[in-house]
């Protein structure tokens, strides 16, 4: 099988973590580097995350490549309230001493881009490491096949104000620079169809059953993000956002959506909001291929048989079940 290269982009947080899980399970996926930025908590709490996440898949190998840690503009807002302080559900995990842990993000994106063909970019978290990237190299930023990222919203309503996503309010004039600068085909994953992503109550104690190191470590660090959840929207389990933008980036089947000319407010009340031209009414050349419906069964059977493919058939008494399943 020829395997699709990729850079993980991410600011793991918990369900970063559940990506890189879930990409590490892929074998249509050579992951060449996880490269950190600051979202849900700083660069220096992020790749120590990342190394955790390594860890548990047995990928030490792979290299972490840390970003400048401050968004182009904003001064940085975290989501550590979401996240845990640690970024990882406020467990607290030892640090891990191995792994390949260096500075540089940027020019090592540029360097595998000028060294390396084919390689795509997943994007889980603020686009800061890539906008600097296309500020730096343009014509090596547009050597990407594509980027996939998991970020802004269409018709849904924001999770950090009342219009705007997370990773591109963080980070919003990284979005915009991309979206004005780019010739890279760009797919936004946004809270549309990652909000119908949920690991509920029922997964989670599927989870539990198990008896696997894997399923464990998901629980585990899961369980802050799931009180938050109650308490921010009152919905029970968790929104796993970032591993639909894996799983899509594997499988187009998964969702569906529509080409638009993007764009993303830099100032105000609405800083943050993806400002989607689907009537085309500017007449601008579409820049965007937004995703609006996903197959939320599909989603979380890939998930959990990728992750654990030794425990399917479990995994299938619930998904086929439809007093679980949803
Ligand atoms: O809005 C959700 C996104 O912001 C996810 O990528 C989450 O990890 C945070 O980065
Ligand atoms: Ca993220």
């Amino acid at each position: 099988m020829n395997k699709r290269k990729v850079i993980i982009d991410c600011d793991p947080g918990i369900d970063d973590t559940l990506a890189i899980m879930v990409a590490l399970s892929s074998n249509e996926l050579d992951v060449k580097a996880l490269t950190i930025v600051s979202g849900n908590v700083h660069v220096n709490k992020g790749f120590k995350n990342a190394l955790q996440a390594l860890k548990i898949m047995g990928r030490l190998d792979i290299p972490i490549y840390i970003g400048d840690g401050k968004p182009l503009e904003r001064e940085l807002v975290v989501a550590e309230d979401t996240h845990g302080v640690d970024g990882i559900g406020e467990n607290f995990l030892k640090d891990i001493k191995d792994g390949i842990v260096k500075k540089g993000a940027v020019n090592y994106i540029i360097d595998i881009l000028n060294k390396e063909k084919d390689v795509s970019i997943i994007a889980l978290g603020p686009l800061t490491n890539l906008a600097e990237v296309l500020k730096k190299s343009p014509n090596t930023f547009n050597k990407i096949v594509e980027i996939v990222s998991m970020g802004g919203t269409f018709k849904s309503h924001g999770n950090c104000s009342p219009v705007a996503e997370f990773n591109y309010w963080v980070d919003p004039h990284s979005v915009k620079y991309i979206m004005k600068n780019s010739q890279v085909p760009f797919h936004m994953v946004g809270l549309d169809v990652t909000r119908e992503c949920v690991l509920t109550p029922n997964y989670i104690e599927l989870l539990n059953q198990l008896n696997d190191e894997k399923a464990d470590f998901i629980v585990k660090i899961t369980r802050f993000y799931v009180d938050f959840h109650w308490k921010q929207e009152k919905i029970l389990g968790c929104v796993i956002n970032d591993p639909l933008a894996v799983l899509y980036f594997i499988n187009r089947s998964l969702c569906k959506g529509f080409s638009a000319y993007m764009d993303v407010v830099t100032e105000g009340i609405a800083i943050g909001q993806t400002v989607i031209d689907s009537e085309n009414f500017y007449k601008f050349k579409a820049n965007c291929n937004v995703l609006t419906s996903v197959d939320s069964n599909m989603f979380m059977k890939e998930f959990l048989t990728r992750i654990l493919p030794h425990k399917k058939n479990e995994i299938n008494i619930i998904l086929n079940n439809k007093k679980y399943s949803g």
